[in-house]
Order: C-alpha cells, then sequence, then structure tokens
C-alpha cells in the first residue's frame, strides 16, 4: 500500500492571516491513511508547523538550497527548513526550473540536501507545451527522473510529481490517458533503476490544475497516488474536497 498524499504549494501567496486555512482544513483530514502536505512561503514555516501539528498536517517548504550553507543571499537551505519543524521540500517545482535556470543536476543535489537535513523530497517533473505537442514528452519525463533522481532513493524518502508545466495555474487538465499513461511510464522507470519493491512505494503525485471537480477522475489512475495542488489550495474550502476525494479514492 502507497501513501496517498495530498500536498498544497501556496507558492508566493499568503501572510500569516492565510494560516487560519489549516485550521478549517483540520476537520477534513484524515486520522489515517491519507497524508495532508502544505507549503507555505518560507517565513511562515515556523508559525505553520505550531498550528499544524494538532491538525495532522504536515508542512513543507517550497525550495531549498543546492549548498548546505554559505553566501547565499536571500536563500535557504534545507537544514534551516528541518529547523523550522517541516518535514518535507519541494525540489525542481517547473517555476524554479524555467525561471531560475535550474537544471536537473541542480534538483539532484537539492534533493541530496534534504535527505541529509531529515527532510522528504517532492521532486518535481513535467513536460512544456512545445514537448507535449512535438510527442517527446516520455524522452523528457526519462532525462528529468535520471537527471534528477539522486541513486539513494528509497521506498521511503521521496515523492515524485508529474506536473505538465501547460496545465498548471492554466485550467487546462490533461486527458485521463495522458495522465496514465505518464504515471505508469515513470513507475516503470523507477522499477528498472530501482527496483520493483522500491519503485511500487514511491508516492508519484499530479499537479496542475486540480479542482475538486477534477480531482476524483484524476485519483482513479492506478498510479496517481495524490496531488501537487497550487491556486485550489490556498482555500480549505477548495483543498478540502480534493483531500476528501483522495481517501475516498
Ligand atoms: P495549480 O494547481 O495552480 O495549477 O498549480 C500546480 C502547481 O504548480 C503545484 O505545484
Amino acid at each position: 500500500m502507497r501513501p496517498k498524499i495530498a500536498a498544497g504549494n501556496w507558492k508566493m501567496n499568503g501572510t500569516a492571516a492565510a494560516l487560519a486555512e489549516l485550521n478549517a482544513l483540520g476537520p477534513v483530514v484524515p486520522a489515517s491513511g491519507t497524508t495532508v502536505i502544505i507549503c507555505p512561503p518560507a517565513p511562515l514555516l515556523f508559525r505553520a508547523v505550531d498550528l499544524a501539528g494538532p491538525l495532522n498536517i504536515a508542512i513543507g517548504a517550497q525550495d531549498c538550497h543546492a549548498e548546505p550553507k554559505g553566501a547565499f543571499t536571500g536563500d535557504i537551505s534545507a537544514g534551516m527548513i528541518a529547523d523550522c519543524g517541516a518535514s518535507h521540500v519541494i525540489v525542481g517545482h517547473s517555476e524554479r526550473r524555467d525561471r531560475y535556470s535550474e537544471t536537473n543536476a541542480n534538483v539532484r543535489q537539492k534533493a541530496e540536501q534534504a535527505w541529509r537535513a531529515g527532510l522528504t523530497p517532492i521532486i518535481c517533473l513535467g513536460e512544456s507545451l512545445d514537448v507535449r505537442e512535438a510527442g517527446t514528452t516520455l524522452d523528457i519525463i526519462a532525462t528529468q527522473l535520471s537527471g534528477s533522481l539522486p541513486d539513494d532513493v528509497t521506498a521511503t524518502n521521496t515523492v515524485v510529481a508529474y506536473e505538465p508545466i501547460w496545465a498548471i495555474g492554466t485550467g487546462k487538465v490533461p486527458t485521463l490517458e495522458q495522465i496514465i499513461e505518464v504515471h505508469d511510464f515513470i513507475r516503470a522507470q523507477l522499477t528498472s533503476r530501482f527496483g520493483a519493491e522500491t519503485a511500487q512505494m514511491i508516492p508519484l503525485l499530479y499537479g496542475g490544475s486540480v479542482k475538486a471537480d477534477n480531482a476524483a477522475t484524476i485519483f482513479s489512475a492506478e498510479n496517481v497516488d495524490g496531488a501537487l495542488v497550487g491556486g485550489a489550495s490556498l482555500k480549505a474550502s477548495d483543498f478540502g474536497p480534493i483531500v476528501t476525494a483522495l481517501a475516498a479514492s
């Protein structure tokens, strides 16, 4: 049985007042069987951890640096995130890859830093619209997987998120067949690299315009173990039904 995970990526949205959404989400968080993770902006991590603990909500960061410390003005290390009490960190989000020119090698280093700090990295992959239209999606996913995942992936230390860039924040969702094709492919790639026993346990999340009204369909895919949600994670009234749909899947 793989863990089911509903993760919310708040991106650069929300100040301390937004943490009230955690309290509102609390009543729909299942007691067991489904992990709910909220990734607020870094300045809110400390307070979010305090609030979320009793609510059975895990807290993650949205990025970490590839080095453990040093003269990197404005950056935060995996160790600092762990020190806040967070348990997860997103690495390799397409917004970081695109706008900050992060390479697969950078993402791999960040995942290793996450492990060293005791965090679970949520490693993101996904193709652009050009790639999708050129028909080379699976080639790109294979390259991202082999370059971004370190060799030390185990059954329990990593989460992988597939987020087609053209579906992020656009309201455009791939067909269920497209989602199944990529998730099955990722599982097969993980199996050939890490072995079936490990690969079968790694949660694969889908991300990109997940909403309450499409969540159940997306979660019906065998190799979709949850979602990484942007816009619809900001309000408990939007995210709660997604969590409930996952728990029921
Ligand atoms: P949306 O759910 O807003 O499309 O964002 C997805 C995402 O980028 C989550 O990391």
